[in-house]
């Protein structure tokens, strides 16, 4: 084999899509810029997450700079990793891991180690003159089925729809060209529908590019989606998804959901999702409870025989999942690499999580910058299953033109996943 040896590993402080400070890391070999990769972050994040290292000066950034995590990089990881072969991914992240010391990344910030670990693939494919998707699974072939956050509440806008994400997914496209122009179609014919209830204010739209509409409970934004779907001619081409990050509307002090005015339990939370499920078409709802509730998930994953993802529920950890799939708490779970922060552990979520008939549905955070990298992974996991967000910010359209160029690229290998999304065939 030719030498491609890690040479040199340098981090900077970057912005994302909040204004918010991020970790980008560039990996030399041989002398050369080899990869280059961003980190993302989250708002509505989920307790057991990889620990995210921010500064904490106030004089900065009101706190959140990430200065730590870039010289822990450039003073810690880089001269530990020189001499390295670049595509000994799995290696290099378990030194890393090794190296941190911690459960949870706290001492070199899993940001930090993420950063490196998503350059160091992207350097190892680029040295191999492969696109990464290739050079991670020579059989990536599966275009992924975007779930489109159309009407956006929770943490992510500034409004008061407790809901997080109300999505529809285009299932009966035959590509993900396709796919996009329908999705993009309806949210067109939604801005009307929008604007003549509402007012253009209403038109302003969240983190991942969704509506923030003061449209309030779990119905009114049904009708509005099924009403936009209808006009724009898509009704059997579409099912709907939610994500509810239940977490952020649970009462823990009172035990209790607090939605729309009313209060629910544990029982009339899944009750009410069970009346949504029979009125629309509705196949996949994640975090439909608070993240500490493996019996409730097991309840409502058995209850209404639909896709229940798990996100603030798995964080993309292993341990989480083995516990969850014990019981049968959901039956997908949230990819999402900056929540266990590194790249090899979150390979191994998704194929564990493969082994036990659990699908897995790759995600973006709300904080992202243009990298397109999560769009090379989801067609290398061949997981049938993307949230990115709506296509209408750059870092959201960068991961979704990433899509085509790879559709395009494949050829007759590429397949579109479609209504077979949990399980591609
Ligand atoms: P986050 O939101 O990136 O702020 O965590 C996305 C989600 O909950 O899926
Ligand atoms: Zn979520």
């Amino acid at each position: 084999m030719i030498n491609l040896r890690i040479s040199e590993i340098r981090a900077r402080e970057i912005i994302d899509c909040r204004g918010w400070p991020t970790v980008q890391v560039d990996v030399y070999v041989e002398g050369r810029l080899m990869g280059r990769a961003d980190v993302p972050a989250g708002r509505s994040t989920g307790t057991h997450e990889a620990h995210e290292l921010r500064d904490q000066d106030p004089k900065r950034y009101r706190g959140l700079g990430v200065q730590k995590a870039v010289a822990n990089v450039n003073n810690v990881i880089s001269p530990a990793l020189k001499g390295w072969e670049v595509v000994e991914q799995r290696k290099i992240d378990m030194a890393m891991v090794a190296l941190d010391g911690t459960p949870n990344k706290s001492r070199l910030g899993a940001n930090a180690i993420l950063g490196v670990s998503l350059a160091v693939a992207r350097a190892g494919a680029n040295a191999c003159e492969l696109p990464l998707y290739r050079y991670i699974n020579p059989n990536a072939h599966v275009l992924p089925v975007p779930l489109m956050n159309f009407l956006n509440g929770g943490k992510l806008t500034a409004n008061d729809l407790e809901i997080q994400e109300f999505i529809i997914m285009p299932v009966g496209a035959r590509s993900y060209a396709q796919a996009l122009q329908i999705t993009t179609e309806i949210n067109e014919v939604l801005r009307d529908l929008v604007i003549e209830k509402y007012g253009i204010l209403a038109t302003n739209t969240g983190d991942e590019g969704g509506f923030a509409t003061p449209m309030r409970g779990i119905r009114e934004p049904f009708e509005f989606m099924a009403k936009a779907v209808e006009m724009a001619g898509y009704t059997d081409d579409v099912v709907y998804a939610l994500d509810c990050a239940a977490n952020s509307w649970f009462n823990r002090k009172k035990g209790l959901y607090e939605l729309g005015g009313e209060r629910y339990d544990r029982d009339g939370l899944i009750a009410l999702y069970k009346e949504m499920a029979d009125k629309y078409p509705i196949a996949s709802i994640e975090d439909p409870l608070e993240e500490e509730d493996f019996e409730g998930f097991a309840a409502v994953t058995k209850e209404l025989g639909i896709q229940i993802v798990g996100d603030d529920l798995f964080v993309t950890n292993i341990n989480r999942l083995r516990k969850g799939i014990a019981i049968g708490a959901a039956n997908a779970m949230l990819f999402k690499v900056n929540q266990i922060g590194s790249l090899s552990e979150a390979l191994d979520s998704a194929e564990f999580a493969y082994r036990h008939n659990y699908g897995v549905q790759v995600s973006e955070r709300s904080g992202e910058t243009e990298d397109p990298l999560i769009s090379d992974l989801v067609v290398a996991l061949n997981s049938g299953q993307i949230k990115t967000g709506m296509p209408v910010r750059g870092e959201r359209t960068s991961k979704h033109n990433r899509l085509l160029q790879i559709e395009e690229e494949l050829g007759s290998a590429a397949v579109y996943a479609g209504r077979n999304f949990r399980r591609p065939a």
